[in-house]
């Protein structure tokens, strides 16, 4: 008998276990949970929050500080239904739906199913039953996965709305608006962070396949002859950005689409993987939409939205290049990268080896008892941190071996313990979470040496 091909997977983490501290540190919840929960949507907490406004306030900087041919936009989830018609999701933003007329009744995507059957060697286009049960399957439906609503208080005809599938049509819609105003000519591009919503037929895996998510989307806008190169460029240049916050280069990889798998608006795609413990998926897309929205939308609204170049007098429909990630995916892969466990003077310790610009908090500031002024040291000192501009955390609650164990959970690189020499010698222990190296600092140039630590290159200290 053939032997069933391997899925490579990530081994070192399960989804359960992130799913596990997610909880149980309050970085995520499901949500609704005292109402038993709706399914596939979750809600943030603290360290969730700070955490993904870090991976957000990353890819702003690296869009829109660290180059300026970038600018922001921050547009309307619902818009006029005819940018949908225009955009074709209304006709061709599908999946292909199959129910089971078996047992369980359960519905799938026709298309997982047999990319799963060709996984396992099998063929993919063969007679396929439900995976649940082994029941019969109905011919498959193309499903909409545009969420619809009602503007106004009547439910009617012609008042249907629809919330965004994807923000980068607000980014079409509005370029004739940024042209205008933005001083910028070909090549330049539009970014945009926002929440999008599709009514996944089988969303899961956590925060990876949401109903509710958040995208961090780029347009960008070249003369037609330069997008093979524009391409390119940005497949690099977003492939560099996990690398620079830490992902393991092993970890990732760049798969370009076969033809069968591109969006109705691509002539080419390439995703940018990630090794979850699912194996490798989608982070992020770059995708050559040549003028595809552009000339829909053209056409569609009747306005012109060419780009007259004054110096050739050429006028043309720019072509766009469009790196589109996943802020609640790329917070996942981070939290995925980062996990580890290991064993420290005999025992277990969890630990999110994050990139310190990426972890919630920056640094704990401890005492290391709760007498002798110890508490109001660490209160002074947290508070000239804060005032930095630097998210810290003032824990004075158990023994400090409890303390570090739960900074370590949440992934705070540093831990500041002011102890009984502190008002003599006005230094504080700094304690690495990596390396657990411990150096006696001066509490004067604190917060300097942690704004200094964070913009040093940082590689993961895991090993893989
Ligand atoms: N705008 C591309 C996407 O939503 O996947």
């Amino acid at each position: 008998m053939a032997e069933e091909p391997e899925v490579e997977r990530n081994t070192e983490v399960t989804m359960d276990e992130i799913v596990a501290l997610a909880k149980r540190r309050g970085f995520v919840f499901p949500s609704s949970e005292i109402y038993g929960g709706l399914g596939s949507t979750y809600d943030y907490g603290h360290y969730g929050v700070l955490l993904k406004n870090n991976v957000k306030n990353e890819w702003w900087r690296s869009m829109l500080t660290e180059r300026d041919d970038i600018v922001a936009l921050d547009s309307a989830i619902l818009q006029h239904p005819k940018v949908w018609e225009a955009s074709g999701h209304l006709d061709g933003f599908t999946d292909p739906l199959v129910q089971c007329l078996g047992k369980c009744k359960r519905r799938w995507r026709e298309d997982h199913l047999r990319e799963a059957i060709a996984e396992d060697g099998g063929d993919p286009k063969g007679e396929i039953h439900c995976p649940e049960c082994g029941g019969e399957l109905s011919p498959p439906r193309n499903f909409n996965l545009m969420f619809q609503t009602h503007m106004g208080p009547v439910v009617e005809d012609g008042n249907a709305v629809y919330l965004r599938p994807e923000t980068a049509q607000g980014i079409f819609i509005n370029f004739k608006n940024v042209l205008n105003f933005a001083r910028k000519k070909p090549p330049f591009g539009i970014a945009q962070i926002g929440k999008s919503f599709r009514n996944e037929i089988t969303p899961g895996n956590f925060i990876f396949r949401t109903r509710e998510f958040e995208q961090m989307e780029m347009e960008f806008f070249v003369p037609p002859a330069d997008a093979g190169e524009w391409y390119e460029k940005w497949i690099g240049i977003r492939r560099d950005w996990y690398l620079n916050l830490g992902i393991r280069e092993s970890f990732l990889m760049v798969r370009p689409h076969e033809d069968d798998e591109l969006s109705h608006y691509s002539s080419r795609t390439s995703d940018i993987e990630y090794l979850f413990p699912i194996g490798w998926s989608e982070l992020e897309g770059i995708a050559d939409r040549g003028d595809f929205d552009l000339t829909q939308h053209q056409n569609h609204s009747g306005e012109k939205l060419e780009y007259f170049d004054q110096q050739s007098g050429e006028r043309y429909l720019p072509h766009v290049i469009e790196p589109a990630a996943g802020a609640d995916r790329a917070a996942l892969a981070f939290l995925v990268d980062a996990y580890d466990t290991e064993e420290v003077e005999g025992r277990e310790r969890t630990v999110l080896k994050l990139h310190p610009r990426l972890a919630p908090v920056k640094a704990a500031v401890l005492p290391l008892f709760n007498k002798e002024g110890m508490p109001e040291q660490a209160q002074a000192i947290n508070k000239v941190l804060r005032a930095a501009g630097i998210q810290t955390e003032y824990d004075s609650g158990g023994s400090i071996g409890k303390r570090y164990r739960r900074q370590d959970e949440i992934g705070t690189p540093w831990g500041i313990t002011v102890d009984f020499d502190t008002k003599d010698d006005g230094m504080v222990t700094l304690r690495d979470r990596d390396s657990l190296e411990q150096n006696r600092v001066p509490i004067e140039g604190l917060p300097e040496l942690l704004a200094g630590k964070l913009i040093e290159p940082w590689k993961s200290p895991k090993t893989g």
